[in-house]
């Protein structure tokens, strides 16, 4: 049986093509590709690639300077925050999130938009697997090729589950029988219509936004389009950990915001959402509130 499509590369020894991850003695990385005959240099000095060539991942090499760095490949998180950017990336921790709230599965049959970098992309498709699909959308054609390049250079080449459209996706849509989509971008409630003829019954809606405007008129016009069960909205933040001795403490600097992430899931055809048992705050639609469902609100029904 042939390996999935990638793992031949995340495994064994360095061979030419691999990514390789230096760490120097301050804990900096530098990554590059490996190359028959070719050097890498640094400040301090520098080794040829033939040395890592054949040798076991957690090599050291030492600089012509003395100077000692750790070589591992890059894991996909470490992968994503150094490849080349169109857009800003979705950070390895929502794309854990996603992976599990969204219930990403191997086989599953995967809508996103937009691509921005390919960060998403390139987790999405390792869950999946070759045996699953994602049909993804972008916009811009300067940020399709950006992250075709970062997932094929990921990946070792084309990845057979992964179908990339250039233009908006409530212009393009049209694959039927979707598990799950995965909306990161501005303006998500203007895609909820054909969101809704693509996703499966029981299938699942995840929005990524960075502002709280962005999540109310998601969630509003998830409620107003009346296909889905009750959304849910979360955020998450990591908080590292000094672990040394006594000195035992969170890290001082943290990445305090990325984004909120919310899932809804699509009901059966003409199946009307069950009442809530919670009523809404006192005063959260009041005379004040101007968002989908009000009279000055924008977002409509499909
Ligand atoms: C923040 S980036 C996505 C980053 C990406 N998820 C990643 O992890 O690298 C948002 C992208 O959505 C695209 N976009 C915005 N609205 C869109 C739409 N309606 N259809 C397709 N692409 C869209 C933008 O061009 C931009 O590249």
């Amino acid at each position: 049986m042939s390996e999935p499509t990638g793992a031949a590369r995340r495994r064994g020894p360095f061979q030419v093509g691999d990514q390789v991850q230096l760490t120097d003695p301050k804990g900096r990385h530098y990554t590059f590709t490996l190359e028959a005959g070719k050097n890498f240099h640094t400040h301090k000095g520098s080794f040829p690639h033939d040395e890592l060539i054949g040798a076991p991942e957690g090599s050291v090499v030492r600089t012509t300077g003395n100077v000692a760095y750790l070589a591992l490949r890059p894991l996909l998180p470490d992968y994503v925050l150094s490849m080349p950017r169109g857009a800003a990336v979705v950070y390895p921790k929502d794309a854990g999130q996603i992976l599990a709230f969204a219930d990403i599965f191997a086989g599953a049959r995967v809508v996103e938009a937009g691509v921005g970098s390919g960060s998403l992309s390139s987790f999405l498709l390792r869950a999946i697997g070759d045996q699953g699909m994602l049909h993804s959308y972008e916009r811009r054609e300067d940020f399709a090729e950006i992250a075709t390049q970062n997932v094929e250079r990921y990946f070792g080449g084309p990845h057979p589950a992964w179908q990339l459209t250039v233009g908006d996706l409530q212009d393009n849509l049209s694959d039927t029988d979707v598990d799950r989509v995965i909306l990161d971008m501005l303006a998500p409630w203007e895609c909820l219509e054909v969101v809704r003829k693509a996703l499966v019954p029981g299938g699942i809606l995840c929005c990524y936004v960075a502002t709280t405007t962005q999540l109310a008129r998601t969630v509003e016009s998830i409620r107003e389009i009346g296909c889905f069960a009750e959304p849910t909205a979360w955020e998450s933040m990591i908080r590292n950990w000094h672990v040394e001795g006594l000195a035992v403490r969170p890290d001082h600097r943290m990445i305090g915001h990325t984004g909120f992430l919310l899932t809804a899931r699509r009901l059966a055809d003409g199946v009307e959402p069950p009442l809530r048992r919670r009523r809404p705050a006192k005063g959260a639609y009041g005379e004040d509130y101007t968002g989908p469902g009000s009279e000055s609100g924008s977002a409509s029904r499909g």
